[in-house]
């Protein structure tokens, strides 16, 4: 028997079918900017599919909660439950076959993967009797296997990261068929991205993702600037379950809603501006009747507490607007505590959050605690630390262009982008693969290739290769060129090392 579930319509005006027992086998993977459609399209499979597989859903944003209503699954709010019992209770649904949604909304980053990990972790490790095969689908899995670290502490990621791997990887021998959406490609895990066999290719802008995505489907690049042209609800869908050829497809309408529908709008409440003033300026409720969250009890949470309790070591630093000078001494010393972090031999590779904390910890030895900088500050600090920069260079003449053209990159390229201009700004070679790696956070030297790549695409730079193999980049624009340097060094000379303590 096979059962072809209605997904939509061909560009041709056929219908576009997809065959659930292959897809069981074969899994998907869905790409698609904010907006292009991929919750719409989860909907529409979810509800076809309905009636013939048992289901899970793991819905960051609480949008699936709505499929209860009509088709009866059991929605099972995350926050109220802890790692066990969503583990027991992933485990239970599988016994009893029991379509759920888990919704994730509400729960900080670290809770999110803690709690999805633990619920996909019992239905993966079910007995064997139980492995009747069933749809797990992760919308925003990027959220769930991010490709690089991010604010969470490392535990939560790699517990997060291993049931995204066990469900995409091994999860087809227990009958677990995964379908995973993500706006990004490049932001998702790859070992997770690359073993679905089914594509469903949406609206897509940045180039790397459709570099990514045309590798995947297996086309050209050029190629892949169709994808740029789809419209909402438009796919390109390829692999076994769906189609042997790239083809193109509109998605069905689905019969509910989603609960967060696209805000839409509205004419204003005519209200005069005294009304207007009344309710919105109105006393705020006492404290205590807010509704209070949680608070994690973690060292962070803890030392801010303690600072606001005890008094800082100079107390008048804090009562009047500090001076330039104070301000320049101060920048001084918090660089001076980051190359210290930084200078530690597994510095690179660690999570910011952890890196965070320990500033936050010496900053509040050396009795800058009032001073210490909030998490996205020390994040460009730590960008411009890692890429050998100082807070001097910031006031550099030229400097400005450099930052300004760098704002174009996401933020953990910026460094490398950063690092690279001082390079040529000062004629310096150009940093090997390993410093660029390093600079990035990252020990892959193909990730630092890649990252070059990236930027060259972007049109900041162009790297060549002179007639000794070395790298030669020059700034687009600015026209500054680095110095031939090996893309095989080793190590960025003295000068140019940011974690030297001489620096
Ligand atoms: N094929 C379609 N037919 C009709 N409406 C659609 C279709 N696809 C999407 N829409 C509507 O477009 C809006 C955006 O779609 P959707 O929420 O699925 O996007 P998304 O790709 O999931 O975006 P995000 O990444 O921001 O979550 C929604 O209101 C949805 O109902
Ligand atoms: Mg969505």
């Amino acid at each position: 028997m096979t059962v072809a579930i209605e997904m939509g319509h061909t560009t041709a005006g056929a219908p576009a079918t997809l065959d659930l027992e292959e897809l069981l086998a074969t899994r998907l993977l869905v790409q698609g900017n904010s907006g292009s459609g991929k919750s719409h399209l989860l909907r529409r499979l979810l509800e076809q599919s309905a009636p013939w597989v048992q289901q899970a859903i793991l819905d960051p944003e609480g949008d699936f909660v709505t499929l209860a209503e009509q088709f009866g699954h059991l929605v099972i709010q995350a926050e109220d439950h802890t790692e066990r019992g969503l583990q027991v209770a992933g485990e239970r649904a599988r016994i009893h076959r029991v379509s759920t949604v888990l919704n994730l909304e509400g729960l900080d980053a670290e809770n999110q993967m803690r709690r999805a990990a633990a619920f996909l972790g019992g239905m993966f490790d079910v007995e064997r009797d139980h492995w009747y095969p069933m749809l797990v689908v992760v919308d925003e899995a990027q959220l769930f296997a991010p490709a690089v670290a991010g604010e969470v502490s490392d535990e939560a990621r790699k517990l997060s990261l291993g049931a995204m791997t066990n469900l995409m990887c091994r999860g087809r021998k227990r009958g677990l068929a995964g379908v995973i959406a993500t706006q990004r490609l490049a932001k998702l895990a790859k070992n997770v991205a690359a073993e679905a066999s089914n594509f469903l290719m949406g609206r897509t802008f940045l180039d790397i993702d459709m570099a990514r995505a045309a590798d995947l489907l297996g086309m050209e690049r050029r190629q892949a600037d169709a994808f740029r042209d789809l419209e909402r609800g438009q796919f390109m869908a390829l692999g076994p379950a769906l189609s042997r050829r790239p083809l193109g497809l509109r998605i069905g309408a689905t019969e509910t809603k989603p609960r967060n529908a696209t805000p839409r709008l509205l004419p204003l409440p005519e209200a005069t501006l005294e009304d207007a003033r009344a309710i919105i300026l109105a006393a705020p409720p006492p404290e205590a009747n807010r509704p209070q969250r949680r608070p994690a009890p973690d060292l962070l949470g803890q030392l801010m507490a303690a600072k606001s309790a005890a008094p800082e070591i100079r107390p008048e630093t804090l009562e009047q607007q500090p001076s330039a000078e104070e301000l320049a001494e101060r920048r001084e010393r918090l660089d001076r505590i980051l190359r210290a972090i930084l200078a530690e031999p597994d510095a690179g590779f660690r999570a910011i959050g952890v890196l965070y904390q320990e500033f936050v910890v010496r900053c509040r030895i050396e009795g800058l605690g009032s001073a210490a900088p909030d998490l996205s500050e020390f994040r460009r600090m730590l960008t411009r630390a890692r890429a050998g920069l100082g807070t001097d260079i910031a006031e550099d003449d030229g400097w400005q262009d450099v930052t300004l053209r760098a704002s174009i990159l996401p933020e953990d390229m910026q460094g490398v982008f950063m690092m690279i201009a001082r390079a040529a700004k000062q004629g310096w070679p150009c940093p090997g693969d390993a410093a660029i790696a390093r600079a990035y956070g990252s020990h892959s030297l193909r990730r630092a290739q890649r990252l070059l790549t990236y930027i060259e695409e972007q049109g900041l730079i162009v790297c060549q290769l002179d007639g000794a193999g070395r790298r030669i980049v020059t700034l687009v624009e600015l026209a500054w060129a680095t110095a031939p340097g090996d893309p095989n060094a080793d190590e960025l000379p003295a000068e140019q090392d940011c974690s030297s303590a001489s620096l």
